[in-house]
């Protein structure tokens, strides 16, 4: 069956609702019984600059933000401005005349008039509900039901009053009104999906949840840009699960002090932003020499320093990797997508409490802001991380904190419940915990450290934590990390389509230790190898550059926003 996509853009000044009505939209297309792909980008400031949100409404898998656009809605001249280069040439431009010229640039492509501000003013009295019009038209151009975008924007405006509630229903009818008048021939029929057991969620709110779900009881916290709403669901959620989530002064701070809970026998995470994450980094080193699990959610923006905190970017895997003084074990991991944001953050908790090391979760902005409805997660499927606890037997006398065991992982014992004591520092020391500095000692106690993950890096192989996709007699191959996942995936169903050529795809779920075996395997029958990242430097491609000695193709991107499907076509049928 013939499959129907509609993507839809709204653009506006950041404190005009473009956000909100990209919201409340998304849950009710999605509602309506469609998959959605919904992103959004916005300037730093809280007023001002450009908000776009984008809506990817359809009937078969919506993977990946898409480039051009079937409908633009342009609030204002800046909107228009800044997309109407993206509208498809089958493509219909809304916009308020009040606001937006058309110019050339709009060549031969439709455009219909939509009155936003006049509508808002007659059916409200006031313009503040424009965006509740545009909302309550794209309802119409989507053929959802206006009633599930007003009982929504009443759940979305509740906490201000029925007035607003009131005034914003008004505007949706109006807009809807409106529609089906001017614009009814630009509704798409869409093959209505029937009810599923799924839940939208964000990449933030994914992680939250998988945070919860993998047991973890303590959330120390400092917020930071594009991380914060993780700390604020997990303030608002933990407690209801018997955790909590505290903020502290900085992010050394709250770092410390997760690593007093998480040596007092708590699961620990806390998530945070580059800028944070390079103020936790000594800390984090304070956690792999006491051997401390905890997991940190690090979502990327861009950078360097204060950078583009509200865009995205794939620009911190060096410094997770490796930023550290000294030689500092620890696991790295990215989600490819909203739905493996909650399993990767449980198999991180898992990871950390099992391993006792630091595991970094490298989402992005774009995971972050990106809606999709995915299928509710099935808890039985949960596996929580114990620690390895000491023996009841154990002797105090002999008991050995840091033992050299085969595998690196020692007996943890949690003070108040096991009756053992022992010394926990950051100097170098010897199994049993106290500070010791002889070169044998040393060498000792960081191999130890290291075969933690020699025994991950195994168990990584016979897990398959990649997400594969290798036709037989291929060619060509992609290795993607993280959020590239459904751009890529995409971009190669449509080579495929386009040109017959196939071409292999190895999406590892856990950067570092990397799965070697299984990719030298995979790039064995390989002639060329195309790494695409969303960074200027090409961060993996360096990576496995240095592991395996390979040139791959390299493909950047460093605009803030993410690799679209017909981006990554273009730059790989060149390469083809
Ligand atoms: N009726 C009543 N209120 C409405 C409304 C309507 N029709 N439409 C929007 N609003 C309200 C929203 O509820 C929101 O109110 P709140 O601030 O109380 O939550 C506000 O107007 C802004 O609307 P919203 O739709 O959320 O966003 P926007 O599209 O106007 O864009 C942002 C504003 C998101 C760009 C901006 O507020 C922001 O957060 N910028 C980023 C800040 C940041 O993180 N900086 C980085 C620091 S390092």
């Amino acid at each position: 069956m013939a499959t129907h996509d509609l993507v839809v853009r709204i653009g506006g000044e950041g404190g005009e609702g473009v956000i909100s009505c990209g919201e409340i939209l998304s849950r009710a297309v999605a509602r309506g019984g469609l998959n959605i792909h919904a992103f959004r980008t916005f300037p730093a400031e809280i007023r001002g600059g450009l908000a776009m949100f984008q809506l990817r409404g359809s009937d078969g898998p919506a993977r990946s933000l898409s480039q051009s656009v079937d409908v633009l809605c342009a609030i204002n001249h800046n909107a228009y401005d800044a997309y109407v280069g993206n509208i498809k040439s089958d493509g219909v431009l809304l916009y308020d005349p009040a606001f937006v010229k058309i110019d050339d640039r709009l060549g031969g492509r439709r455009r219909i008039e939509l009155p936003l501000d006049a509508i808002s003013n007659e059916a409200t009295g006031a313009s503040r509900a424009k965006n509740m019009v545009a909302m309550g038209a794209l309802l119409a151009v989507f053929d959802v039901p206006v009633e599930y975008g007003k009982t929504l924007a009443g759940e979305h405006f509740g906490t201000k009053g029925e007035d607003v509630v009131r005034m914003n229903q008004g505007a949706i009818e109006a807009g809807h009104t409106y529609a089906l008048q001017h614009m009814a021939e630009i509704r798409k029929p869409f093959n209505r999906i029937p009810d599923r057991d799924q839940i939208l969620v964000n990449g933030n709110e994914a992680c939250a949840m998988g945070a919860i779900a993998a047991g973890v009881d303590f959330v120390p916290g400092y917020p930071i840009t594009p991380a914060t709403p993780i700390f604020e669901f997990l303030c608002r959620e933990l407690p209801r699960f018997g955790g909590k989530a505290v903020q502290f002064e900085d992010e050394i701070a709250s770092l410390a002090a997760g690593i007093g809970a998480s040596f007092a026998g708590k699961r620990v995470l806390t998530a945070t932003s580059g800028p944070g994450l390079s103020l936790m980094s000594e800390t984090l080193n304070l956690a792999a020499m006491t051997e401390c699990p905890i997991t940190i959610i690090n979502v990327m923006r861009g950078g360097p320093s204060t950078g583009m905190p509200t865009k995205t970017e794939q620009s911190d895997l060096k410094f997770a990797i490796y930023g550290t003084s000294g030689e500092s074990p620890r696991c790295i991991m990215a989600p490819l997508d909203i739905y493996d944001c909650f399993w990767q953050t449980v198999r991180a908790v898992r990871i950390a409490e099992k391993y006792q090391i630091p595991v970094i979760v490298l989402t992005d902005q774009a995971l972050a802001y990106t809606s999709q409805n995915i299928d509710t997660p099935d808890l039985t499927d949960v596996e929580l991380g114990e620690r390895l606890a000491p023996p009841l037997d154990t002797d105090p006398e002999t008991f050995e904190r840091y033992a050299d065991t085969e595998n690196g992982i020692s007996p943890m014992p949690i003070p108040g419940v096991h009756e053992l004591m022992y010394m926990s520092t950051g100097l170098e020391h010897t199994p049993k915990g106290a500070p010791n500095y002889t070169p044998a000692n040393h060498e000792l106690m960081t191999a130890k450290r290291f075969r933690k993950l020699t025994a991950l890096g195994r168990r990584v192989v016979q897990q398959s934590h990649v997400e594969e996709e290798e036709p037989e007699g291929v060619e060509v191959g992609i290795i993607g990390w993280g959020s590239t996942y459904g751009a890529i995936t995409e971009a190669i169903e449509q080579i495929e389509a386009d040109t017959g050529v196939r071409v292999a795809h190895l999406h590892p779920r856990i950067l570092s230790p990397l799965p070697e075996w299984r990719i030298r395997q995979f790039l064995g029958p390989l002639k060329k190898l195309i790494v695409p990242e969303e960074n200027y430097t090409g961060q993996y491609a360096h990576f496995l550059k240095g592991k395996f000695g390979i040139k791959p193709i390299e493909i950047h991107k460093a605009h803030g926003v993410p690799f679209t499907a017909e981006e990554l076509v273009g730059a790989i049928k060149e390469e083809l």
